[in-house]
């Protein structure tokens, strides 16, 4: 099977295409991806020198380069390519809008003009927006987003599903919790703290810290997107959790226990606008449907995640310098 993925040097993309790779022998991979901020052609260094991979550098947005790998015409085209940071969001929508929309209509416009049989759209359970303290989303829950991130994304899944309906193209959708797991950019949350706690420096905590987020592995993520890519049914959105919730004060908490830090590090800062105060996936149509099922619990997941950051200081400390830096200073400086 050959697979198109975009966006495949970032945080999700890379351990899909890892895992792939390792599971089927079968399975060709050209990777796409345009090597932002958040792309990293290290977090795929192990697999330079495999026949069965091939990295290509440009742009979702770019007709010419899309066109001739669709041309090569992939059994799939998984697309985990995109600006996928809330804050920056909030600093400038622009990039959210060029790449998470008008990229997906290049991607969906490639697979017509050359029969792909399949298009992944890896979208988000933030196209919900938030919920109250119970409850889940589930497939049918409206599209209410509330950043400008997730209104490009819920912008994304509603084109896919146009064309979907229009067109009669094979699209299916899936629907991830919050992940976490190796090769995550230090500007979310978990990576975040891990990373300034092991540096002693301030961990910024959101409003009162009671907003809560569904965590899951993103191998198990990685797992269910397999799935869907091979069995999910045409048109149809799958959502995917890790039944797995926490407050952000309580995670940051563990996080500094494990690393025997002092709870004196965190800061209470200015809450980001528009703040979404929880999220909940209702999986049971994957778990029903596809049979899939989360395989690594928190308490075991958030252990290999920080023994990973401990372990691979150079990556972040490579990561947390020039551009980020300016970020950082943007973002957190104020708060
Ligand atoms: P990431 O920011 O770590 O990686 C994004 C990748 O896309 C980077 O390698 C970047 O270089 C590439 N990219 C950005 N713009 C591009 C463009 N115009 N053309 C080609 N490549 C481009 O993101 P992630 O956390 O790995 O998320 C991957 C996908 O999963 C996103 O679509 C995101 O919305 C979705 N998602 C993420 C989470 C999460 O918790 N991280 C949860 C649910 C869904
Ligand atoms: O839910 C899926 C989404 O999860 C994905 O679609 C996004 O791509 C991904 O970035 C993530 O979005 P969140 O906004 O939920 O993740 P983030 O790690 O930015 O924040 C998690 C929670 O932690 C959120 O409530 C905000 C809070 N937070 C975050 C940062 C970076 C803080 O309190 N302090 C911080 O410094």
């Amino acid at each position: 099977m050959n697979i198109l993925v975009t966006g495949g040097c970032g945080f999700i993309g890379s351990n899909f295409i890892i895992y792939m790779l390792g599971k089927y022998p079968d399975v060709n991979i050209v990777n796409l991806d345009l090597l932002t901020y958040a792309g990293n052609l290290e977090n795929l260094k192990s697999l330079e020198s495999s026949p069965r991979y091939r990295f290509a550098r440009g742009d979702i947005t770019d007709r010419d380069i899309v066109s001739v790998l669709a041309s090569e015409k992939p059994q799939a085209i998984v697309n985990f390519a995109a600006e996928s940071h809330v804050d920056r969001s909030i600093i400038d929508p622009s990039a959210f809008i060029k790449t998470n929309i008008m990229g997906v209509q290049v991607l969906l416009d490639a697979c017509r003009e050359f029969n792909i049989p399949r298009f992944v759209q890896i979208s988000t359970d933030e196209v919900y927006g938030s919920l109250g303290p119970v409850g889940s989303f589930s497939e049918s829950n409206p599209l209410e987003p509330n950043s400008p991130y997730s209104a490009s994304k819920a912008s994304a899944d509603l084109l896919a599903h146009a064309y979907f309906k229009t067109y009669g193209l094979d699209v299916v959708i899936t629907r991830c919790s919050n992940n976490y797991g190796p090769y995550q950019f230090p500007e979310k949350l978990i990576p975040l703290m891990i990373t300034n706690a092991l540096e002693d420096k301030v961990l910024p905590v959101y409003g009162d810290g009671l907003n809560v987020r569904d965590w899951i592995h993103v191998l198990d993520h990685c797992k269910a997107v397999d799935i869907v890519m091979r069995k999910g049914l045409p048109g149809q959105v799958y959502n995917i959790g890790g039944r797995c919730e926490y407050y952000n004060i309580d995670i940051v908490r563990l996080i500094i226990n494990k690393l025997g830090k002092s709870e004196s590090l965190i800061k209470f800062v200015k809450d980001r606008p528009g703040h979404d105060r929880r999220y909940c996936m209702n999986a049971d149509k994957l778990s029903s449907s596809l049979g899939w099922e989360p395989e690594i619990s928190f308490p075991e997941g958030i252990d290999q995640t920080i023994q990973w950051y401990l372990d691979n200081q150079k990556w972040w400390e490579g990561i947390k310098t020039g551009e980020y830096l300016k970020y950082y200073d943007t973002w957190y400086g104020d708060r």
